[in-house]
């Protein structure tokens, strides 16, 4: 079973002590999904929250525009709204893209430096409004046997947003979007920095695996997911109103999952922190 941490009794409002930013790290070292419930923040307050867990990445999806953004883009707005604040219309080009968040993934492994934290703000959460989903990849990883982590352990595969989008049949790119979108390498295996713990770094941005033959890659990588998504290995959260939840993108993957997107509204808006650094050398441009 996969349980997160949970704590209650810090404001997130308020500006963190340095113990209360070293008790949510020991809890996301330990849990690697940490639950503070209760926490009622505007923008402002999100920001500087998120501060304490690194420096921040640009949340919008590459290729988008300022003048399509609701949110400043240092936010992933993860709402079904559109730009004025109404529910987002069946061909918005914003809900399209979004529709990927419903295929298990970890946020920004399509980034040179990929994500360390993400941290999600439930603003408005409908009691018939989704849940999210997430999974261990530590024990995941653990689980495999030692024939497929010998395999396994130097394999670098390539990761863009074209590849979860074109899962679904998602094509149409502009050229300076193709560009922003353009396959970054990591590890397939990677040891967390404090914990020391391996995990898989799985995400549904993966296309290929260096040096294999493509079908054959995403079989496996399939095959990858497949075992790492089992129930033992996951946590379903269910949402109440001002959850403020948080994950390491390092150790986990998560997915949201279907609701009624085009009648009921759903506001939570996400922060994400940059890691260490890439994970393995990229190839130049
Ligand atoms: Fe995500």
């Amino acid at each position: 079973m996969f349980t997160p941490g949970r704590i209650t009794d810090i404001d997130a409002r308020r500006s963190l002590t340095p113990a209360e930013v070293a008790r949510i790290e020991a809890s996301m070292d330990a849990h690697a999904v940490t639950i503070l419930p209760g926490q009622n923040i505007d923008d402002e307050q999100q920001l500087a929250f998120s501060r304490n867990f690194g420096p921040l990445e640009d949340g919008a999806n590459s290729g988008a525009r300022d003048r399509d953004l609701r949110l400043p883009v240092v936010f992933a707005d993860v709402s079904n709204l559109d730009r004025d604040g109404k529910i987002a219309a069946r061909e918005n080009k914003k809900r399209m893209a979004a529709l990927a968040n419903r295929l298990w993934h970890t946020d920004a492994s399509f980034r040179v430096i990929p994500a360390r934290y993400s941290i999600l703000s439930g603003r408005i959460v409908p009691a018939d409004g989704p849940d999210t989903e997430f999974a261990d990849m530590r024990t995941a990883y653990d689980a495999l046997d030692a024939r497929t982590k010998a395999e396994i352990e130097d394999l670098v595969c390539e990761h863009s947003l074209i590849y979860s989008r074109g899962q679904l049949g998602f094509t149409e790119f502009l050229p300076d979007e193709r560009v922003a979108m353009k396959p970054v390498r990591q590890r397939l295996v990677r040891t967390h920095p404090v914990t020391g713990r391996k995990s898989l770094f799985l995400a549904s941005h993966i296309g290929t695996i260096v040096g294999w033959p493509q079908p054959e890659a995403m079989a496996f990588i399939r095959d990858l997911i497949e075992h790492a998504t089992q129930p033992q290995f996951v946590y379903v959260h269910k949402w109440t109103q001002h959850d403020l939840a948080m994950w390491d993108n390092r150790a986990t993957m998560h997915r949201v999952r279907r609701f009624d997107d085009l009648n009921i509204v759903r506001d939570v808006r996400r922060t994400t922190t940059k890691s260490e650094g890439p994970t393995v050398q990229q190839v130049a441009a």
